[in-house]
C-alpha cells in the first residue's frame, strides 16, 4: 500500500467505545486480562484450557517449544503435553449432561426453505451412530477422511464423528472443482470419502457427487463413499457404484446408538484443511487437538461475547477454516446455538440474510468484508425492510475492511448499537489473533486494534526491526500459542521454508500491517503471491500453471487487483501460442471455463489480456508490479530493468483499447 493510503487510513480519527449497556454485561471487563496474559503467557494459556476445556487426563507440562528452523524435524510445538482429551466429546457429550441437552445446537435453514433443529441430545445421537459406520468400514485413529458437502448438518456431524473417533478429517469446500478434489484427497492419502448427491447454490444444483466420481477416477485408494441425499436429484438418478458407494440414510437406519470417544493425545492431529500457498500446490495445514480447541474455545467465548441464551450466525462454509473454527468446534465447545444457512445471500431476493436474522433472532453476526461490500451496493432497502433489533454484536473476517464498509456495517446492520469485532486470523493460526474483546475495546473503523490475550504479534521491517508508529511492515508472531498449526501435512520443510525462515524464531504471517500511536494493529494485505478473493485465499501460481497447461496457452501470468467489492480480483496476462490466434473474446471465455472447471468459480479471473510477451527483466522475471499497474490502469512504475520496454507499452494499448484511455 502506498504510503499516502496508510497516512488517509490512520488519520480517520473516529474511535467507537462499547456502549455501556454492552461494558455491563460483557464477559470479559477487566483490561488487565492483557498484562495478566502477557506476564506469564504459558501459564495464561494453561489456566484457560483447565477453565475451558474437559480434560480425561490433565497434562504433566504446558509447554514445549523450538522455534522450528531449516534442517530441523517436527514436533517443533507441543501445548499440553500428556493431556488427553477428545474433541467431539467436548462439542457435544459435555452438554448432554446438563440442561443443554435439549438446547438448539444447530438451527439449520436449506437454500429453498427447508428447516431443521438439532438440539445436542440429537447430534449426540446422529455422531455416535455416524462414527459407527466410520469404523465399520474400517477408519481408525489417525486415518484421514476426505468431507465434500453441501452446508447441511450432516457435514458438522460427518466432522464430529471423525474427531469421536480420532481419524483425521480433510473437508474440502463444495466449491472446489473435481481436480481439486482429487489432489486434495491423493495429498492426504484418504481412504474414505464423505459427499452427497450435491447442494443448492442460487437455484442451481451443485454437482457434488458428479465430481466426485470424476475426482475418484484418478483415486485409487479410496475404496468407500458415504453419500448424503441432500434430495437435490432423485435418488434413482444418483449414479452409485456398487460396493464403493453406501447412502448415509440407509447405513445410519442400522448403525448401532453408542459410540466411546477414542482418548486423544493433546498433540494428537484433529484435521487437516488446505490453503494456498505461493506455489502451485495448496499446503494440508495440520491442526492438532488440544492446542486448537483451546483457541478456538477461549476466542469464540470472549470475542464473540457468547451467552447461552445467545443465537449465533457465522456466514461462512465448513469448508473455509473460519467454518471449521467458528461454526462448529468454537461454538459448539461453549454449548452455544448456531445458525446455519445452505446457500446463497441473493436467494430469493436480496434480503434472504436480513430475513434470516428476523426469522432466527440472531444476536450475534458474524462476516466478510466483501459480503458487506456486496450489501452495500445492493442499498439499504433490502436491511430496512426487515427487523434486526435482535442483533447485538457484529464481526468480520478474511480481508482488511475498509472504513467506509465498517460503518456501513455498523450503522445500517447494527443500527450503531453493536459493538464490531474485525477479527484478523489465518488458517495456520487456527483461531484469532488480532481483534477487539467487545466489552473493553475502543473500536476503531478499518483497525482489527489489538493481539487477543496471550498472542504477541510485532510490525517489523526487511530486517526485523520493529517499525515505528504509521511506517507500514511485515507482521510477525514472535511467540507460540495453543492453535498454531503444528507442520504441513507430507511437508514439513515447506511448513519451516514459508513461515520460519524469514526471521529465525519468528513466523512470518505474509502479511503487510502497520501499527498507529496507540498500538492499535492496522491490516494492509498480503506481500506475497497469494490473492485475496472475496476473502478467499488463491495462489497466483496455482492458477498461472493451470493456464499454462491449456493446449493454447504459451505462457501466463497472473496477479490480484484490487476491486471495490472484493478486496482483489485475479487478472491474467496470457501468451497464446502461435496457432491457437490472437485471442479474442472466445479465447477469453474458454479460458476462464478452463479455470472453473480445474480449480473452481472461486478463481475465475475477472479479465484476461492476450500479448505476445510478458514483461520481463534481462534476467527472465516475471515483472508482476508492471502488471499490476496495468491492470489496475495506473502510470507504469520503474521499468528500466525491462528486457524489453516496448512489452508494456503495447500491453498498456491493449488496456486502453479495452478500458478507453485514462480510465
Ligand atoms: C487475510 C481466514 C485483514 C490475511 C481466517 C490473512 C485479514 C488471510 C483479516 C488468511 C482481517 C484475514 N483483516 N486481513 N480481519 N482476516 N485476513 O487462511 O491476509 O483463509 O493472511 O483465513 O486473510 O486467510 P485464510
Amino acid at each position: 500500500m502506498e504510503v499516502a493510503t496508510v497516512q488517509s487510513l490512520l488519520s480517520q480519527e473516529r474511535v467507537i467505545k462499547p456502549p455501556e449497556s454492552f461494558r455491563q454485561q460483557a464477559n470479559i471487563r477487566d483490561p488487565g486480562i492483557y498484562d495478566e496474559a502477557a506476564a506469564d503467557p504459558a501459564g495464561f494459556w494453561a489456566r484457560v484450557a483447565q477453565q475451558m476445556v474437559s480434560w480425561f487426563r490433565p497434562w504433566d507440562k504446558v509447554l514445549e517449544y523450538t522455534p522450528p528452523s531449516p534442517g530441523t524435524q517436527p514436533p517443533w510445538i507441543k501445548w499440553f503435553i500428556g493431556g488427553q482429551l477428545n474433541a467431539c466429546y467436548n462439542c457435544v457429550d459435555r452438554h448432554t449432561t446438563t440442561w443443554r441437552r435439549t438446547k438448539a445446537a444447530i438451527i439449520w435453514e436449506g437454500e429453498p426453505g427447508d428447516e431443521r433443529v438439532l438440539t445436542y441430545q440429537d447430534l449426540h445421537r446422529d455422531v455416535q451412530k455416524f462414527a459407527n459406520i466410520l469404523k465399520s468400514f474400517g477408519v481408525r485413529k489417525g486415518d484421514r477422511v476426505t468431507i465434500y458437502m453441501p452446508m447441511v448438518p450432516e457435514l458438522a456431524i460427518a466432522v464430529l464423528a471423525c474427531a469421536r473417533i480420532g481419524a483425521v478429517h480433510s473437508v474440502v469446500f463444495g466449491g472446489f472443482s473435481a481436480e481439486a478434489l482429487r489432489d486434495r484427497i491423493l495429498d492426504s492419502g484418504s481412504r474414505l470419502l464423505i459427499t452427497a448427491d450435491g447442494g443448492w447454490r442460487r437455484g442451481n444444483i451443485v454437482p457434488l457427487k458428479r465430481n466426485a466420481d470424476d475426482a475418484l477416477r484418478e483415486c485409487p485408494d479410496v475404496t468407500d463413499v458415504i453419500v448424503f441425499h441432500r434430495g437435490v436429484l432423485d435418488a434413482t438418478m444418483v449414479p452409485m457404484k456398487e460396493g464403493r458407494d453406501h447412502w448415509w440414510h440407509r447405513m445410519m437406519e442400522k448403525a448401532p446408538l453408542d459410540c466411546p470417544c477414542e482418548v486423544m493425545d493433546s498433540e494428537d492431529p484433529l484435521f487437516i484443511l488446505y490453503t494456498s500457498g505461493t506455489t502451485g500446490k495448496p499446503k494440508g495445514q495440520l491442526h492438532t487437538t488440544g492446542g486448537y480447541l483451546v483457541g478456538v474455545t477461549a476466542t469464540h467465548r470472549w470475542i464473540f461475547d457468547i451467552k447461552d441464551e445467545d443465537i449465533y450466525w457465522c456466514t461462512a462454509d465448513i469448508g473455509w477454516v473460519t467454518g471449521h473454527s467458528y461454526i462448529v468446534y468454537g461454538p459448539l465447545s461453549n454449548g452455544a446455538t448456531v445458525v446455519m444457512y445452505e446457500g446463497a445471500p441473493d436467494f430469493p431476493d436480496r434480503d434472504r440474510w436480513w430475513a434470516l436474522i428476523e426469522k432466527y433472532r440472531v444476536n450475534i453476526l458474524y462476516t466478510t468484508p466483501t459480503a458487506i461490500r456486496t450489501f452495500m451496493k445492493w442499498g439499504e432497502s433490502y436491511p430496512q425492510r426487515h427487523d434486526m433489533s435482535s442483533l447485538r454484536l457484529l464481526g468480520t473476517v478474511g480481508e482488511p475492511i475498509n472504513p467506509e464498509a465498517w460503518i456501513w456495517y455498523y450503522e445500517t446492520i447494527g443500527g450503531s448499537r453493536c459493538p464490531v469485532v474485525d477479527t484478523w486470523w489465518q488458517t495456520e493460526t487456527g483461531s484469532i489473533l488480532i481483534s477487539p474483546l467487545p466489552g473493553i475495546t475502543d473500536l476503531k473503523p478499518g483497525s482489527a486494534t489489538r493481539p487477543f490475550p496471550g498472542i504477541f504479534a510485532e510490525v517489523v521491517d526487511e530486517k526485523g526491526n520493529p517499525c515505528p508508529p504509521g511506517v507500514q511492515g511485515y507482521l510477525v508472531l514472535t511467540k507460540p500459542y495453543p492453535s498454531m498449526s503444528r507442520t504441513i501435512w507430507g511437508d514439513p520443510d515447506r511448513y519451516v521454508q514459508t513461515y520460519w525462515s524469514r526471521y529465525p524464531g519468528w513466523y512470518f504471517t505474509g502479511d503487510a500491517a502497520v501499527k498507529d500511536q496507540d498500538g492499535y494493529f492496522w491490516l494492509l494485505g498480503r506481500v506475497d503471491d497469494v490473492m485475496n478473493v472475496s476473502g478467499h485465499r488463491i495462489s497466483t501460481m496455482e492458477l498461472e500453471s493451470v493456464l499454462v497447461e491449456h493446449p493454447w496457452v504459451a505462457e501466463a501470468a497472473v496477479i490480484g487487483r484490487s476491486d471495490d467489492v472484493k478486496g482483489q480480483v485475479p487478472v491474467a496476462f496470457v501468451t497464446l501460442r502461435e496457432d491457437a490466434g490472437e485471442g479474442g473474446p472466445k479465447a477469453v471465455d474458454e479460458l476462464k471455463q478452463y479455470v472453473v472447471r480445474r480449480i473452481g468459480a472461486i478463481a475465475r479471473p475477472a479479465d484476461i489480456f492476450f500479448t505476445a510477451e510478458l514483461p520481463k527483466t534481462r534476467s527472465g522475471k516475471i515483472m508482476r508490479r508492471l502488471l499490476r499497474d496495468i491492470a489496475e490502469g495506473r502510470v507504469l512504475g520503474d521499468t528500466t530493468t525491462l528486457a524489453d520496454p516496448t512489452v508494456v507499452q503495447n500491453l498498456r494499448q491493449v488496456y486502453e483499447e479495452r478500458y478507453g484511455e485514462g480510465s
